[in-house]
């Protein structure tokens, strides 16, 4: 449903002076992190941009612009939180490109504490298994690989734990001393497509088990020596203390996965971040284990088949956000270089209805 005009300007004047009543509240502490930017039901889709190219990963996927968006109730608010998903009604042949979303940051960031509030991740169903998926919540810099990424939470098919992994256009040898034991090191060096990769052993990471137990927090802390990343599955006893107005990542925890420099010149191979939220269907990475994944061989040939004839497969396929924070130590923000003018006036995009499809399938 598109919203009336009426009320998308009002929406877009109140928030402009609230993210004017914030930028003024400026940090005044030393050393520990502030607050420097908060994304949720108040001004996200004035603050992320819709990407409608081509996947540059070959999915079969189309992603679509914020009006389509809005108008197909493919991303929105509900529930208190941000809705970002799949299109699962459509019965595509298999040569069409299945509609999912994919936002990215107006500002980009240079260090500092990352933290998302996820009610709900993209799964499959009990039937799909998750086949054809591809989410990510990630960071990127300009360039690829030159600017890095930082990859978060990704995953593939049937895959029930999370990757969390890290690019580089130059060699950049890491250790994961100090992440969890049961974290595995598969790849040590950034470099390249390969990159450098821990996996989570918990279920609860990722996919179907991390939406069963109400989501949870994630945490990814970038300095100029270390990468980690923090999971808090919602009833996490620990959980609060990403709550903290000063977050302060040595009360988080042991982190789920945690990248050292051993030799990586991290603070100039990762710069200018924006963070990026996609649901990419098969592509490089989940068509390519199409043949190697059984449960997925089995329900289909090929991927795009299984993603053009299965609409139902996708009926889980979406994130809900409560919140995105980026924190920064001390004064100036840690160089937050406010890339994005926030001149957008909220028209294009609103909150409202349009999901009402999702009432009774979500808890309200
Ligand atoms: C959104 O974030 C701002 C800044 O942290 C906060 O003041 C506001 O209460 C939040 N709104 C909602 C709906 O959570
Ligand atoms: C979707 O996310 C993955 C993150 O790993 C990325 O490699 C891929 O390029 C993304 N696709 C788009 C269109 O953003
Ligand atoms: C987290 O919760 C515990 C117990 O409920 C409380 O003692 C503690 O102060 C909380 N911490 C934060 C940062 O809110
Ligand atoms: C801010 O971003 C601009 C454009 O990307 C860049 O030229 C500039 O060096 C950045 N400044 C800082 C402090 O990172
Ligand atoms: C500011 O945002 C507007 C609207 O999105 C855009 O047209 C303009 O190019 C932006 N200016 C800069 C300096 O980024
Ligand atoms: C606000 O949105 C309307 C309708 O899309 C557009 O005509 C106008 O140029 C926009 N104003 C700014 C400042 O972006």
């Amino acid at each position: 449903m598109v919203f009336t005009s009426t009320l998308l300007r009002a929406v877009g004047a109140a928030l402009t002076a609230a993210s004017l009543a914030l930028s003024h509240d400026s940090p005044t502490h030393s050393g520990g992190y502030t607050l420097a930017d908060s994304f949720n039901t108040s001004n996200f889709f004035r603050e992320f941009s819709f990407f409608s190219d081509g996947d540059p990963t070959n999915g079969a996927v189309a992603y679509v612009d914020a009006s389509t968006a809005n108008k197909d109730g493919l991303a929105g608010y509900t529930q208190g939180g941000i809705y970002l998903g799949v299109d699962y009604k459509k019965s595509a042949s298999s040569t069409t490109n299945r509609p999912s979303t994919r936002l990215e940051s107006k500002k980009s960031w240079n260090r500092g504490l990352f933290i998302f509030d996820i009610q709900h991740m993209p799964a499959g169903t009990a039937s799909s298994k998750g086949c054809g998926l591809w989410p990510a919540l990630w960071t990127l810099g300009p360039d690829w690989p030159a600017g890095g990424e930082i990859d978060i939470i990704e995953g593939v098919n049937t895959q029930n734990h999370n990757f969390v992994v890290l690019h580089t256009q130059d060699a950049c040898p890491v250790s994961n001393n100090g992440a969890m034991a049961n974290t595995k090191l598969v790849s040590a060096d950034c470099k390249g497509h390969l990159g450098c990769k821990q996996q989570a052993s918990s279920p609860t990471t990722f996919g179907t088990d991390f939406n069963a137990a109400g989501g949870g927090v994630y945490a990814m802390e970038w300095t100029d020596d270390t990468i980690s990343v923090w999971f808090f599955p919602r009833n996490s006893p620990l959980l609060n203390t990403t709550r903290a107005s000063s977050p302060d990542p040595a009360t988080f925890g042991e982190p789920l996965a945690k990248f050292v420099s051993a030799g990586c010149a991290m603070s100039s191979a990762f710069k200018d971040h924006r963070i990026i939220i996609n649901t990419s269907l098969c592509g490089d990475w989940a068509g390519k284990e199409w043949d190697s994944t059984a449960e997925c061989k089995a329900m289909a040939n090929t991927c795009a088949d299984f993603v053009g004839n299965n609409p139902d497969a996708f009926e889980n396929a979406y994130w809900i956000f409560n919140s995105l924070k980026v924190f920064q130590r001390g004064e100036g923000m840690g160089g937050g270089n406010g890339t994005g003018n926030g001149t957008g006036n909220g028209t294009e995009y609103g909150r409202g209805h349009g999901y009402d499809r999702r009432r009774g399938v979500l808890r309200g």
